[in-house]
Order: structure tokens, then C-alpha cells, then sequence
């Protein structure tokens, strides 16, 4: 029996590589197993780029909506918001303590923005402490992320260990699962999909909105009649990645073959993208039209959170030497 856990900053919008990348995958591995998976909106950690609260607020629905769209149980699954659980504040706190500054000053997340580190703040700098609280909170086994959270998994690792040694064996050790994807999907611009470079294609949102960012893709300038190379053209990579094999075999061939333009591979990845996601688009906006019912999810998913929550917690107390007595009578119930 493994218990998955991740979560899932909310930065931003998800896009398509977002659910190719990541949620449908975590969904399926976390419907694979017995256990239920603790799967969570990372709020807390989105505070270290976000500062606007209308947006944070947004960007929490939209990404509980997408999870929730693309098939999450939250009946089967532990779904919920970060912040709805503080025990994951104090946890960090215990494990800041047992954490070299080295150890964080050396971390790609932090060394990345670390040339003007007059805008760096404390939360950036101590993002993997949280992380790992996030972890070892649930005493979880296996983290599907993707490979640029490597290190952090490895910190992590490094501070279940330090902990269980200072304090005795409290922690299990969680093992990382990679997204073997053999591509990143790139955006219209060719560059990897993501956020940071406005080049995504929101595949749930407004459909006329989609079909203006593919007609937007950028494609060479190779005539209608000649033949094309379908491996070059970003168009296509997007088809393969949402197009049944035959299709996409069968759209190979017209780039092949020649007298097929790149404005009908358009409209063909377009009516694609349209229907694949068909229903998943309707049940985001069904979710993104009742707040009040996601809100509710989000407060019983993170009513059955800190119940576990609360378990490590009192052990982590006793462990470290602190009272267990006034922690546990002080739990209240998270606010509705
Ligand atoms: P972004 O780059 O848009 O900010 P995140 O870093 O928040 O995206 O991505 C969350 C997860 O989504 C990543 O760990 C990764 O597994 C997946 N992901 C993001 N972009 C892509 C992409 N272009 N192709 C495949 N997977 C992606
Ligand atoms: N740092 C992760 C990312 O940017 C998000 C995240 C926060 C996470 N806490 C986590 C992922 C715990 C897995 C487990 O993608």
C-alpha cells in the first residue's frame, strides 16, 4: 500500500501541459492505488510570486476546478488547500531549525533568482522546508512530480533523515516519481508551455479565445503544395500529443504527402482540442460557476487532511520535546 501525495502550485492558470504533464498523470497513478492520495493545491508556496489576493483566490478555483474537470475524486481522494492546513506552518518551522543553510543556499530554486538577492524573500529562500513539511506531514511514500523537482525531493529526504536522527524514527522516507515524458510540450511559440511565457493554450476556457492562440502558432513559411516535415512542426507536436495514434498517423502523412497547409493542421488540432476536452470543458465551468460547492470540497478534503495532520503533529511534539497536551486541546476545526 503507497500513499501518493503532490500538489500542484497555483502560479497561474492550468494549461495543457499542466494536464498532460501532470494532473492526468497523478490522477491515474493515485486511481491505481488502494489508499486514497493526498492531492493538493500549493497555495502557500504560489504566496512566494503571487501578491495579489484576488488573484491567488482565482488562480486556487481554477486550479481545483481543472483537477476536479479532468476526473479527481474527491470522495476517493484527499483534495484539498494548503493553506486550509496550518499544521503544515509549524511543521516547516520544526524542520527550518534542523535545516544547514547550505543545504537551501545550494537549492536551483533559490540559486536561480539568487543574483538580485535584494527580491528574494525568506519564503523563497526556505521554499523547500515547506515542501518538505508538505510531504512528511502525511508520512507519505510516493511524490509524482516532474524532473526539475528533483532536488527538492532529495532536501526533502535530507531532512526526514536529520529529523529521525536528532529525535528518533518518526519519518518515513518518500521516494520521488518521475514523469518519464519523453516530450515537454511546447507552446505556440515553440519555447516549452508554460506559464511564465504566456505561450500556453488553456484548452478548458473559452473556445473562441482557443482558436485565436492556435491560429497563433508559429509555423515556417514552407508553400501549401510542398511537403512538410511533420517532426519540425509544432502544430503537429501538439496533435500527437492529444490525437489518437491513427489520426495522428494519418496527419503525419498529409505533412508528408504535400498540398496540406499549416492553416488546416490548425483547424484540425483545434477541432481536436475541442473535442477531446469536450467534457472536461463543461464540468470546469460548471465548477468555476459554484465556488461555493468547490469551497465546500476544498473544507472536507482539508477536514480529513488534518485529522492526519494532527497525528504526526502530536508525535512531532513529543518527539522534539514541546507540550502534546496544549497542541491537541487547541485544535480547532478549519473555519467554513
Ligand atoms: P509552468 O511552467 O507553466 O509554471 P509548473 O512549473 O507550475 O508550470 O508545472 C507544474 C507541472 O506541470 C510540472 O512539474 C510539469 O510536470 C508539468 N508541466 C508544466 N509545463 C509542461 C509542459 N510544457 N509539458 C509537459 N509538462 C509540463
Ligand atoms: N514545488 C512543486 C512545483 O512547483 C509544488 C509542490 C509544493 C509540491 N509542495 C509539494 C509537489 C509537495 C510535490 C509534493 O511543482
Amino acid at each position: 500500500m503507497s500513499r501518493i501525495l503532490t500538489g500542484i502550485q497555483s502560479s497561474g492558470k492550468p494549461h495543457l501541459g499542466n494536464l498532460l504533464g501532470a494532473i492526468l498523470p497523478a490522477i491515474e497513478l493515485a486511481d491505481a492505488q488502494k489508499e486514497p492520495a493526498f492531492l493538493f493545491i500549493a497555495d502557500l508556496h504560489a504566496l512566494t510570486t503571487i501578491k495579489d489576493p484576488q488573484q491567488l483566490r482565482e488562480n486556487t478555483y481554477a486550479v481545483a476546478a481543472t483537477w476536479l474537470a479532468a476526473g479527481l475524486s474527491p470522495e476517493r481522494h484527499v483534495f484539498f488547500r494548503q493553506s486550509d492546513v496550518p499544521e503544515v506552518t509549524e511543521l516547516a518551522w520544526y524542520f527550518g531549525c534542523l535545516t544547514p543553510y547550505p543545504m537551501l543556499a545550494n537549492a536551483h530554486s533559490f540559486k536561480e533568482k539568487s543574483e538580485n538577492l535584494a527580491e528574494v524573500s525568506a519564503g523563497l529562500f526556505t521554499y523547500p522546508v515547506l515542501m518538505a513539511a508538505d510531504i512528511l506531514l502525511y508520512q507519505a511514500d510516493l511524490i509524482p512530480v516532474g524532473k526539475d523537482q528533483k532536488q527538492h525531493l532529495e532536501i526533502t529526504r535530507d531532512i526526514a533523515q536529520a529529523f529521525n536522527r536528532t529525535f528518533g524514527d518518526t519519518f518515513k522516507l518518500p521516494e520521488p516519481v518521475f514523469r518519464e515524458q519523453v516530450m515537454v510540450l511546447p507552446g505556440i511559440d515553440g519555447r516549452k508551455m508554460s506559464k511564465s511565457y504566456g505561450n500556453t493554450l488553456d484548452v478548458l476556457g473559452d473556445l473562441n479565445e482557443l482558436h485565436k492562440r492556435v491560429k497563433r502558432i508559429v509555423t515556417d513559411s514552407t508553400p501549401v503544395e510542398e511537403p512538410k516535415d511533420p517532426e519540425k512542426c509544432i502544430v503537429f507536436q501538439l496533435y500527437a500529443a492529444v490525437a489518437p495514434s491513427e489520426e495522428t498517423e494519418a496527419m503525419r502523412q498529409r505533412y508528408l504527402q504535400g498540398g496540406y497547409g499549416y492553416a488546416q493542421a490548425k483547424e484540425a488540432l483545434f477541432e481536436m482540442l475541442k473535442s477531446r476536452f469536450a467534457s472536461q470543458r463543461e464540468a470546469y465551468a460548471a465548477w468555476m460557476s459554484d465556488k461555493d460547492q468547490l469551497e465546500a470540497i476544498l473544507h472536507a478534503g482539508a477536514e480529513k487532511a488534518r485529522a492526519e495532520a494532527a497525528k504526526t503533529l502530536a508525535l512531532v511534539r513529543q518527539r522534539i520535546g514541546l507540550s502534546v497536551h496544549s497542541y491537541l486541546s487547541s485544535r480547532v476545526k478549519p473555519i467554513v
